[in-house]
């Protein structure tokens, strides 16, 4: 398969590729980086990607920024960054991947425990996470030609833990390898609508 992994150079990303690249044809997107480049805050870069890439099977996201900050402390704006870009970047990353992914093609996005399982400072991950989770349960039911769609909702990862562990005291992180098993899954299964839980 064809397979596009958006921040293919970040932490979870780079397992993922590791996990799938000697099966598959894996191109690796970063914001600056990687095999191309997008900002998937911009519907613009999104379309100019695509159309250099062309049709593919498989897309990966493992990319999305959120504001951290006290509830008391966060206004509108910093909601915003949350939704423009680890919500709606993705959403729209499957918009307009709708025109380039072959019939039977699959769709992965990321979300993270925050919402099931919240810290203080995480009001916008845990917003924009079970956007992201609801997104794909109901998107699916509306894919065309076979495609699917599901997410991955990883808790904090083994090695992002020395930025972390200060806002996730007693959390047992699980390794990006393990994360990437359930993008795997996803990709190389048949299910659809699914929010992978790796804890
Ligand atoms: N790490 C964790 O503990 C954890 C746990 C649960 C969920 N998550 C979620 O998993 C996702 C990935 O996390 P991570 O820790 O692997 O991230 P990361 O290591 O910071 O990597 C981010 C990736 O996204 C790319 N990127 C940054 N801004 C972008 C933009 N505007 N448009 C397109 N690509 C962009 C980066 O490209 P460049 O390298 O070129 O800048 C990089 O490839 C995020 O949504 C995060 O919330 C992470």
């Amino acid at each position: 398969m064809k397979i596009i992994v958006i921040g293919g150079t970040g932490t979870i990303g780079s397992a993922v590729i590791k996990r799938l690249a000697s099966r598959h044809e894996v191109i690796s997107v970063g914001h600056s980086s990687g095999d191309f480049q997008v900002d998937i805050t911009e519907i613009e870069s999104i379309e100019k990607m695509y159309q250099s890439i062309g049709q593919f099977d498989g897309l990966i996201s493992t990319t999305g920024k959120v504001h951290f900050g006290p509830l008391m402390e966060m206004k509108s704006a910093q909601y915003q960054q949350g939704l423009a870009s680890k919500l709606m970047g993705q959403v729209n990353l499957v918009l307009a991947g709708l025109e380039y992914i072959n019939d039977n093609g699959c769709f992965t996005l990321t979300s993270g425990i925050l919402n099931r399982d919240p810290i203080v400072l995480g009001s916008s991950a845990a917003m924009v996470n079970g956007a992201i989770d609801g997104f794909v349960t109901s998107a699916a039911i509306e894919m065309p030609r076979g495609i699917r769609i599901n997410s991955v909702s990883p808790t904090v990862i083994e090695e992002s833990m020395p930025n972390y562990e200060a806002f996730f005291r007693g959390f047992k992180p699980v390794s990006a390898m393990e994360a990437a098993m359930a993008f795997e899954k996803s990709i190389e299964g048949k299910q659809t609508g699914k929010v992978y839980y790796v804890d």
